[in-house]
């Protein structure tokens, strides 16, 4: 099979990309910062996704498509709306129309458990209705509806995969957050400490990409990805503490709604047999060479 990766030299992309030439795929990345580097099995394309004509270009012999293109961060997007709409909703559209005219009909697109909101209730299934909370949130809905007129209109295959909390070393997320703080030294403020989240490790969400690929759908389908594990934002601190046991710590008074956010992998499991790793393991593992890299100054 031979996969063009959008954006595939970013935080999952490229984890996405590396798994899929491991196992003997072929992949091109395409992506505005492609490196050049020499992987077995990985072209890379430095491409513009607003640019159909090289996109389609990349795209010639693909089998699919794994749209990873996008803006993750729901604060940026909330103060730069436009840029948000480009990355997360325009960018889809262009590859849409490139993966059409050029006949690749299989199309993966990450979404995220954000736009479940505060559900009432928790672990969440993919049937539960969005709580749709800021522009980040209504960008990657509005995604997921494109999706879905993609398939119902155009026959494109698409699977959506909505991604709880990722977590790795070039992450960006809680746990960067924490161990950058403490490795500075300075305090760490929690609110709502007690809400539980679901942490899955990079890896584990490249295998899902991996698995759900191998299916042969012919409908529009979405699927969790997480563990079915709740940790409080408490428990990884803690992990964190176990390194730096004099961290400062302050409690404020939380202003919003408090909610847990785990997901259920039941339908995930059902079609792939995906088993994620649900044990502090990867955690540990991650803050551990998130601290070594921030001693040594190293990338990876
Ligand atoms: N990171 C998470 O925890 C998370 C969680 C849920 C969903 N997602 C979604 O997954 C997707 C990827 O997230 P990420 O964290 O890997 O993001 P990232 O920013 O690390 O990667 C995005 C990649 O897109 C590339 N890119 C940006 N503009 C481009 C353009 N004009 N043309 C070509 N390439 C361009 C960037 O160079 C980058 O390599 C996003 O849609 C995000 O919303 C991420």
């Amino acid at each position: 099979m031979k996969v063009l990766i959008t954006g595939g030299s970013g935080f999952i992309g490229a984890e996405i990309a590396s798994q899929l030439a491991e196992s003997g795929s072929k992949v091109v990345v395409y992506d505005i910062g492609a490196w050049d580097r020499q992987i077995n099995n990985i072209e890379y394309v430095k491409g513009d996704i607003f640019d159909a004509v090289h996109l389609r270009e990349a795209l010639t012999s693909c089998d699919a498509v794994i749209h990873m293109v996008g803006l993750a961060d729901a604060r940026v997007a909330q103060e730069h709306p436009q840029l948000s709409f480009d990355l997360n909703l325009r960018s889809l559209q262009v590859a849409f129309e490139a993966a059409r005219k050029s006949n690749v009909f299989r199309f993966l697109l990450p979404s995220s458990a954000s736009i479940y909101g505060p559900a009432d209730r928790s672990p969440i299934a993919e049937d539960t209705p969005p709580k749709l909370t800021n522009i980040y949130t209504y960008h990657k809905f509005m995604a997921e509806k494109l999706a879905e007129c993609y398939t119902n209109s155009y026959g494109m295959n698409t699977t959506v995969l909505r991604l709880f909390n990722v977590y790795g070393i070039q992450g960006r997320g809680i746990l960067n957050i924490l161990v950058d703080k403490a490795t500075k030294e300075e305090v760490i403020k929690l609110y709502g400490e007690k809400q539980k989240r679901d942490f899955i490790y990079i890896s584990d969400v490249a295998k899902a990409f991996a698995n759900i690929l191998d299916i042969a759908y012919n409908r529009y389908e979405v699927f969790n990805v997480g563990t079915g594990i709740g940790r409080s934002i408490e428990d990884i601190v803690n992990l964190v503490k176990e390194h730096f046991p004099s961290m400062t710590i302050e409690y404020g008074k939380y202003d919003g709604v408090l909610y847990d956010s785990v997901a259920d992998i039941t339908r995930l499991k059902k079609a792939t047999g995906f088993d994620p790793d649900k044990s502090d393991r990867n955690l540990r593992k991650a803050i551990g060479k998130m601290i070594r890299n921030s001693k040594t100054g190293a990338e990876k």
